[in-house]
């Protein structure tokens, strides 16, 4: 049996109230998805409950708290297949876990290392590699990706073969926000791994959307934000390889990193986690997070992810159909390749944002308009003004994509 989307709609509050008397239609997922009652419960329950800190006091509420919180480690370590529960690092968002997973290439010890991404990266896979090539610290790398978003794998190994082996970092957006395009990751891991370099998946519009197994991916480090995938706010992860985290520096140091500290100079790391979660931590997010992978897999990311291939080819097809030549979708043609999203250029005809703020005005259409976090994309394509971008996710209907075709249509009859 497929998702019963309408089931799955009555978990979701934010869809039971209307504007203007009327539903709203949310697509803008792929910037911050909606939360269902179990997580919105989850967090609740931790601050009205037994708010604490975890690992210090000895009372019921930090003893509560402590064990949550590592459930909820463990609950996502089996959602992606980890081996162990310890290579789960919570940080807020995958900007963090990006930033986290850099350090995993030993600059110092190793001299100057290459980071490879592409050109289609989100800027939290970008602007802190460009940052460090223009400080001199590294070799940067960046493979030009086409409008189609279909990834070369004969590039990217001419450019793997130029980095000295084992001294590279390839980052790559697993799914792309811009393109919809998925890249071939285990075909990647093989060319990265047989000049012993490290792959990290930017995984912030994968993660939420169909079955991960990161051992099977053979992916040494994974970044993902809870946000987009029906989680709290300010809450991600980095998976990373246990072995490779525990040669990896913090990116913050503090309390709760140190086994140990004598005075002047001796400090004591503890291992990964641990080593990486400084100070108190967002304990609601974190078990919330617990709740999060509880609530997708109780829905079935095999389901998910059909329910969201329909949402696609349902929107390709008949923006193919109505629109035609008037706009260009980026990304692959075939349907069957892309994530449930669209960047749409409208050609010039009309300017996306104020489309966007028609569709709400309109029809109660939530979605995203301009670069998206790519804008070194959006300006070498030549797409200045930026794109419409709606984004479906579980939640949303086939008659939702529908209306947004219809309104898209009404809005050019209009104006363009
Ligand atoms: C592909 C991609 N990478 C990274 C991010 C950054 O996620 P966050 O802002 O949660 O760190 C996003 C968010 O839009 C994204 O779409």
């Amino acid at each position: 049996m497929g998702l019963d989307v309408n089931k799955v709609r009555t978990d979701f509050p934010a869809l039971h109230q209307l504007k203007d008397g009327k539903p709203i239609i949310y697509a803008d997922s792929a910037c911050m998805a909606l939360k269902p009652q179990q997580v919105i419960d989850a967090l609740v329950a931790y601050y009205t409950e037994y708010t604490a800190c975890a690992g210090r006091s000895p009372h019921a509420f930090s003893l509560k708290t402590t064990r949550l919180y590592d459930d909820a480690r463990k609950d996502l370590a089996r959602f992606i297949n980890a081996k162990n529960p310890a290579e789960i690092v919570w940080v807020r968002n995958t900007t963090e876990a990006l930033n986290l997973g850099s350090h995993c290439l030993s600059l110092e010890e190793n001299g100057k290392g290459t980071i490879i991404t592409t050109s289609e990266s989100h800027n939290s896979n970008l602007v802190k590699w460009v940052r460090l090539h223009n400080l001199g610290k590294i070799e940067l790398k960046i493979m030009e990706m086409p409008l189609t978003g279909m990834f070369n794998l004969e590039e990217f190994t001419e450019i793997v073969e130029k980095c000295e082996e084992g001294n590279f970092l390839a980052s790559l957006n697993h799914t792309s926000n811009v393109t919809a395009a998925h890249i071939p990751e285990t075909e990647i891991a093989q060319i990265v791994h047989e000049r012993d370099g490290i792959l990290q998946l930017d995984a912030a519009q994968s993660f939420p959307h169909r079955p991960i197994d990161v051992q099977k991916m053979e992916v040494d480090l994974f970044a993902a934000s809870m946000h987009k995938a029906c989680g709290p706010t300010g809450m991600g992860f980095l998976y990373g390889r246990y072995d490779l985290l525990e040669k990896t520096e913090p990116l913050i140091l503090g309390g709760e990193t140190v086994s140990d500290v004598h005075y002047p100079h001796d400090i004591k790391l503890l291992s990964p986690p641990t080593k990486f979660e400084a100070g108190l931590q967002n304990y609601a997010g974190a078990i919330a997070s617990g709740a999060t992978v509880e609530y997708l897999a109780s829905v079935g990311m095999d389901k998910i992810q059909s329910h969201e291939k329909l949402l696609s080819r349902t929107m390709i097809n008949n923006l193919r159909e109505t629109l035609g030549n008037k706009i260009h979708i980026l990304g692959p043609e075939n349907p069957e390749q892309r994530a449930a999203l669209a960047a749409i250029d409208l050609k010039g005809q009309i300017n996306p944002h104020e489309v966007a703020i028609l569709m709400d005005e309109m029809k109660n259409i939530f979605l995203r308009s301009g670069f998206h976090c790519t804008h070194a994309f959006h300006h070498e394509k030549h797409l200045d003004v930026g794109t419409l971008r709606p984004s479906w996710y579980l939640y949303n209907t086939v008659e939702e994509v529908n209306i947004f075709v219809e309104t898209l249509q009404e809005i050019f009859d209009i104006m363009a």
